[in-house]
Parts: C-alpha cells; sequence; structure tokens
C-alpha cells in the first residue's frame, strides 16, 4: 500500500491510514492500542446519536471521552432531523477535529427511524443535514456511505454529489448496500 499524507479540509493528517469508525470497537481504549502500534492518520470514535448528544445523555457523554488520545479524532454522528444532527454537531467539535456524518449504518433499530444508510434514500434530507452540520462546526464535515440500498438502488454517485455542494470535505463510501450488511460481497 502506498502511504502518504492526506488533506481533509485544512486539516492534514500524517498518513492515509485511517482506523474505521466501528461502534461497540473503535471505544478509547482501542483508539489509544491502535494509535500506539499503528499509528493512524485519523482515528473516529463509535456512532454517537444526536437525539441522545442533544438530551445530554450520560452513556453517550463518556463516549466522548478522548483523554490522553494522540489526534486528530473523529467524531461519527447519526440522526436523520438537521436542527438535531446541528445541536448536535456544536457539542462534539468542542473535542473533534472532524465531525462524520454516518449514512451507513444498516441496522434495523436505526433504518426504522430514518436514521444511518436509510438516509441515501431521501437525497433531499441528505442536503439539510449536510449543510445544518457545515453550518454548525469549523471543522471539516466528512459523510461516510454506503454504495446504496440494494442492487437495485446504487445511487452513491448522485448522493455524493448533493454532499459535496452541500460543503462536505471528504466523503468515505463502505462498498456494500444497505442490504448486503457486513456479508462477503463487497
Ligand atoms: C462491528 C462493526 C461495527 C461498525 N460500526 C460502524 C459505525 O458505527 N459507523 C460506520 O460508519 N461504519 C461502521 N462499520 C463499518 C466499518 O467502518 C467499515 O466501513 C466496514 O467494516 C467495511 O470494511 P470491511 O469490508 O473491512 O469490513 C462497522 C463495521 C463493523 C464490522
Amino acid at each position: 500500500m502506498y502511504i502518504h499524507k492526506l488533506k481533509i479540509g485544512d486539516l492534514e493528517l500524517k498518513n492515509n491510514i485511517l482506523l474505521a469508525p466501528m461502534a461497540g470497537i473503535t471505544d478509547s481504549p482501542f483508539r489509544k492500542i491502535c494509535e500506539k502500534y499503528s499509528s493512524p492518520g485519523l482515528v473516529y470514535t463509535e456512532m454517537l446519536s444526536s437525539k441522545a448528544l442533544f438530551y445530554n445523555d450520560d452513556k453517550t457523554k463518556k463516549l466522548m471521552n478522548i483523554e490522553g488520545e494522540k489526534r486528530p479524532i473523529a467524531f461519527q454522528i447519526f440522526g436523520s432531523d438537521p436542527e438535531v444532527m446541528g445541536e448536535a454537531t456544536k457539542i462534539v467539535s468542542e473535542y473533534a477535529d472532524i465531525v462524520d456524518i454516518n449514512m451507513g449504518c444498516p441496522a434495523p433499530k436505526v433504518v426504522k427511524n430514518g436514521d444511518g444508510s436509510r438516509l441515501l434514500q431521501n437525497p433531499k434530507l441528505v442536503e439539510s443535514i449536510v449543510k445544518e452540520v457545515v453550518k454548525s462546526t469549523n471543522k471539516p464535515v466528512t459523510v461516510k456511505m454506503r454504495k446504496g440500498w440494494n442492487n437495485e438502488q446504487i445511487n452513491a454517485i448522485e448522493i455524493a454529489k448533493i454532499i459535496e455542494d452541500a460543503g462536505a470535505s471528504a466523503i468515505t463510501i463502505h462498498g456494500r448496500t444497505r442490504e448486503e450488511y457486513y456479508s462477503r460481497t463487497c
């Protein structure tokens, strides 16, 4: 693999090795281990609920702990209400070097609320959310999405253009559809 520096917005990463966000895995101790042994250019928090941040939920506040960690750290938030996403962005921006929006989570309990990968089926809402998040922070905003909802609805390019026009600085695409979850076909 060719290792090189990477610039996201005005933030320069020392390399292009990124620790992917993983719910239930990329907590602070895990990030510290990765920071120590692989020296990634960027690490991500687990996904944080914008609603939980908005309502000051204690468990979610604990997930924001980055004490003793190396920077930069991207904070990933999820949700589908642009205003709540904007407020959550203001909260995480105090600690985050990048604010990342989750548009890829396939979990039924997430998509049933219109969050995560469900957003891929709602381009207008994607635009509103990204614009609101960009407006609410001076940190670079990024989006992590899937290639589409299912094989009949592959729309990553359409959504990526909307995200770019709305002011995001980078996009990560998980090369599976929502219906593929985490299966081997990628
Ligand atoms: C246990 C687990 C939890 C994950 N949680 C998240 C998450 O919270 N946010 C997100 O954007 N992606 C999440 N992902 C997706 C990964 O960030 C990554 O995009 C995906 O695993 C693709 O890489 P792979 O083909 O090497 O598995 C998760 C993946 C796994 C396996």
